[in-house]
């Protein structure tokens, strides 16, 4: 515990039996789990992932026909991940959808957001940060490049310099409507 700087708690796990609702649509139990790991975190940076499903589906089901969401193996005619045949879906074509997140989140959220999902570069850095997020995740773009982070952070503060931003905290959540 001594060597964590801080601690993701996943309130986005419905994965298991799918029979079975899913302990984050308890709201009492979220709520229990959220007051107890506070506690026990003590003065570590806690955060939590949100779950994201009960935000409508048209998007989802939008992004998923356009891009697939399970994948099958024609050698040996199985799918290819997950025991029911699909998985969680990540990198680039989650963006639209997790920009929706960001910003539903932190515009209602009185803490500070974290937006993840879809950012392979720092244009995407830069959308999620205007779309509402303190800060932001990255997760598949580093399966593809083990240097990622390095070069993304590189690649910020060039695209930073370019559009005269001095501090993210000039443009967070400043996206307007049209
Ligand atoms: C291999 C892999 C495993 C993941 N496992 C989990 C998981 O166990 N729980 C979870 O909430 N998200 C999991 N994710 C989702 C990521 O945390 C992240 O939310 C998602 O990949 C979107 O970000 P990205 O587009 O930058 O990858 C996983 C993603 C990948 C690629």
């Amino acid at each position: 515990m001594k060597e964590l700087a801080g601690l993701e708690i996943n309130l986005n796990c419905p994965y298991g039996n799918m029979a079975v609702p899913s302990y984050w649509k308890n709201i009492d139990q979220v709520t229990e789990l959220i007051i107890r790991t506070k506690k026990a975190a003590r003065d570590k940076i806690l955060w939590f992932k949100a779950p994201t499903a009960e935000y409508p589906v048209k998007e989802i089901v939008a992004a998923v026909q356009e891009n697939g969401g399970y994948a099958i193996d024609i050698e040996t005619r199985k799918f290819r991940c997950g025991s029911w045949g699909g998985g969680g879906y990540s990198g680039p074509a989650l963006k639209p959808y997790a920009i929706m997140c960001t910003h539903n989140s932190s515009k209602n959220a009185k803490i500070p957001v974290i937006g993840s999902g879809g950012i392979v570069c720092a244009k995407d850095v830069i959308e999620h940060i205007m779309a509402g997020a303190h800060a932001v995740q990255v997760g598949s773009a580093n399966l593809m490049r083990p240097d990622f982070m390095a070069r993304l952070i590189e690649e910020l503060e060039a695209l930073m310099d370019q559009m005269h931003i001095e501090s993210l905290d000039e443009i967070r959540g400043c996206a307007k409507y049209l």
